[in-house]
């Protein structure tokens, strides 16, 4: 990526502070209950994460049943596909019609991010019955792309893929009960999918004082499960007091964090936050989000079993699938509690 191009650099209120507060990390939490039959009637994991959701929207997991094994096949796969050059990666880039694959041109907020991205999605999206398509053409763009090295990265991305959805049950299990809900409250939601993953490399950068990795932003989807390295970068803004936390790396540990929709469905017990991703000027950095999303066709609305005459809904409903290929940011529409209109 060369010399530190204008497009890199952060305005001044948005940069970042080398030195930040690690004191007060995000909460812990062991999930080692949930191998045990009984896992959905473990009452101080269920308030322990209920806390999390509402006090940090992050947490960070261990124990959380994906194999080592798996996670470590994709981190050796994923370096291997960053290390191919430029002109072969472009070969499976993503454009106006296929929106996965690789891409070195991501920007938030008007401003680049210095990384290079190759996302896949988990759920073939051809399984989704025709007749709920709302839009062929959506659906067409929504395929994968594979590059021809290293050949072990696609099994490595579904086998990991695979591993991890489970997980997002289980997590999706332990808020629903959280929010005083029936476990398998947000199940019918993720029988069509599409969730999606995303490999991440952060070259070292001449001027991590001016630039980001991934600038501020939330994630719209339900839920987000993110390996990172042992480099460390993501910084989280503490709901307390608004400053920006750093996520010290876990060996194996996962970061979750509730996104866009839950705050919806939960009509804002649980907030979506802000986070965003610090570079360094020696080390390169890897991490691997997965995206828990439902299917296009989804309307995500507050939850019946949530709202009621004293805590009237929030927001009005909206399409996923739409609101998906037409989002520039977070573009949501919260309602004034005075207009609503379901
Ligand atoms: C992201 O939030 O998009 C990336 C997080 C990370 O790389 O730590
Ligand atoms: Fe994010």
């Amino acid at each position: 990526m060369g010399e530190v191009d204008p497009a890199f650099i952060q305005d001044l209120e948005h940069r970042p502070e080398l030195a930040t507060i690690e004191a007060e990390g995000i909460p812990l939490i062991d999930l080692s209950a949930l191998n045990s039959a009984d896992a959905v009637s473990d009452t101080s994991l269920i308030s322990d994460i209920g806390d999390a959701c509402k006090k940090w929207g992050f947490f960070q997991v261990i124990n959380h049943g994906v194999p080592l094994e798996k996670r470590e096949k994709l981190e050796k796969a994923a370096r291997e596909f960053f290390d191919r050059p430029l002109e072969e990666k472009v070969k499976i880039r993503r454009d106006e019609v296929r929106v996965l694959g690789y891409y070195d041109t991501e920007h938030t907020k008007n401003v680049r991010d210095w990384k290079e991205v190759f996302d896949f999605t988990v759920q073939n999206p051809t399984i989704v019955p025709a007749s709920t398509r709302p839009d062929d053409k959506q659906v067409a763009q929504w395929h994968n792309q594979w590059p021809e090295f290293p050949p072990q990265l696609r099994e490595a991305c579904e086998e990991y893929a695979g591993e991890v959805d489970k997980l997002c049950f289980k997590l999706m299990e332990l808020i629903a009960l959280s929010l005083g809900l029936p476990a398998d409250s947000f199940n019918g939601f993720f029988k069509d999918q599409t969730s999606f993953v995303r490999l991440n490399h952060y070259p070292p950068c001449p001027a991590p004082e001016l630039a980001l990795g991934v600038g501020r932003h939330k994630d719209a989807g339900a839920l987000t499960v993110l390996a990172q390295d042992d480099v460390g970068g993501l910084e989280v803004k503490r709901k307390s007091d608004g400053e920006w936390i750093r996520v010290k790396p876990t060996p194996n540990a996962f970061i979750i964090n509730v996104g866009d929709m839950i705050q919806v469905w939960s009509n804002e017990r649980y907030e979506s936050v802000e986070h965003r991703v610090m570079v360094n000027s020696e080390k390169e950095r890897f991490s691997i989000p997965f995206f828990f999303n439902p299917a296009h066709y989804t309307m995500i609305k507050p939850l019946e079993e949530i709202t009621s005459e004293e805590n009237p809904a929030r927001y009005r409903p909206y399409n996923w699938g739409k609101f998906f290929v037409t989002r520039k940011g977070s573009n949501f529409k919260k309602l004034d509690v005075e207009n609503i209109q379901i």
